[in-house]
């Protein structure tokens, strides 16, 4: 009875600390934070960090980004997967646990379990479990990013049997073979997302003479992309300063246009899966053969990128279910499923 109400009440907490998203879910209630994973910081008169005090989180701190006054910095602090600013890092993460938790009537059990970057170092993930501590945290669990998302897939991780989970995210892509609970194999590339983005801006820079900004370039990329050469052509239109005169224009733009640069990006990602076929026991990447890879994160949204897998490596490919919350589900799940799934978590 008293197990019962106490998981009625507790507040667990699972926690994908990504690139481009912070996203946290809650036990019996789902994702309840998702946010971009930016920090306004205005910087006190002295120039000591003393006295720096936090302006905005999240998607009130992203819409800053190119806006802001020079005392005032907006931040990614992590990048490329890495954490380049451990304080503002720490200080993000303990803000959006107490935005969550000042919503909750009930704080009972505290867990939280929180995903890392493959290959984080020692010293990120003392960093980021001493974070999470700070922010009230009783018991804080860490789990490998690549074995999260492919739980939060539904794929089979803890069984004998080999799965393939490419998360394909803002700042890096995550190709990760498993079996038993365990990482075979896997390598953490920094071709993701924003390389798209930056490729399409370098693009309509060359192409049509025009600057664009990171969000125009995501907007055109979420609109028209495509990875795959046999999607159906989309157009859009969007507004660029023009370099020889500087002044404000629109364009329209075509998907096929796009295609070649943003398929020329992915390559890599092609490169990773295939040397992971070839690097995993024969006996997994059979069986990852057999039953298909699964894409995870944002990137997985981009239209048609399953159908050029596939061309690609000859293998079925298929998109998890909301690919961008696969790494949170994954992280809940890991800490709800008891004695199954307690191997995965990290205790140091
Ligand atoms: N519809 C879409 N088409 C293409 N890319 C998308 C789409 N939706 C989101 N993305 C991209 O997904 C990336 C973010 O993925 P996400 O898994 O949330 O990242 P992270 O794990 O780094 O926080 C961004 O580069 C974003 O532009
Ligand atoms: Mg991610």
């Amino acid at each position: 009875m008293l197990r019962r109400l106490r998981g009625l009440f507790s507040s667990d907490l699972a926690i994908d600390l990504g690139t481009t998203s912070t996203r946290v879910s809650v036990q019996g209630k789902g994702i309840v934070l998702d946010e971009p994973s930016v920090v306004a910081i205005r910087h006190g008169p002295s120039g000591t960090r003393n006295n720096d005090s936090i302006l905005a989180l999240g998607q009130a701190a992203k819409q800053m980004i190119g806006r802001a006054p020079g005392n005032i910095q907006v931040i990614q602090p992590i990048k490329d997967g890495v954490i380049a600013d451990f304080a503002v890092t720490g200080e993000m993460l303990q803000q959006f646990i107490r935005r969550v938790q000042k919503s909750r009537a009930f704080q009972s059990s505290r867990r939280v379990v929180i995903c890392v970057p493959y290959g984080a170092t020692q010293v990120e993930r003392r960093a980021i479990r001493e974070s999470t501590m700070a922010a009230g945290a009783r018991e804080v669990y860490l789990i490998e990013e690549p074995i999260a998302a492919a739980i939060g897939a539904d794929l089979p991780v803890v069984n004998p049997t080999g799965s393939m989970v490419v998360d394909i995210g803002g700042g890096t892509t995550e190709v990760g073979v498993l079996s038993l609970g365990g990482i075979v194999h896997a390598v953490s590339l920094r071709v993701a997302g924003d390389k798209l983005d930056a490729a399409i801006i370098s693009y309509i820079r060359e192409k049509h003479g025009l600057v664009v900004g990171e969000a125009t370039a995501a907007r055109i990329k979420h609109e028209i992309g495509t990875a795959w050469h046999k999607s159906a052509a989309r157009s859009t239109q969007f507004a660029g300063l023009h370099l020889g005169d500087g002044l404000p224009r629109s364009q329209d733009i075509d998907s096929s246009e796009l295609h070649t640069t943003l398929s020329k990006c992915l390559y890599p990602i092609v490169g990773a899966i295939k040397t992971a076929l070839e690097q995993a026991p024969p006996e997994l990447s059979a069986d990852v053969a057999e039953r298909g890879i699964i894409i995870t994160g944002g990137g997985a949204l981009l239209r048609d990128i399953d159908h050029m897998l596939a061309d690609e490596t000859g293998l079925p490919v298929f998109i998890a279910d909301d690919p961008r919350s696969c790494v949170v589900r994954g992280c809940a799940q890991a800490l709800q499923g008891g004695d199954a799934l307690g191997d995965v978590l990290l205790r140091e």
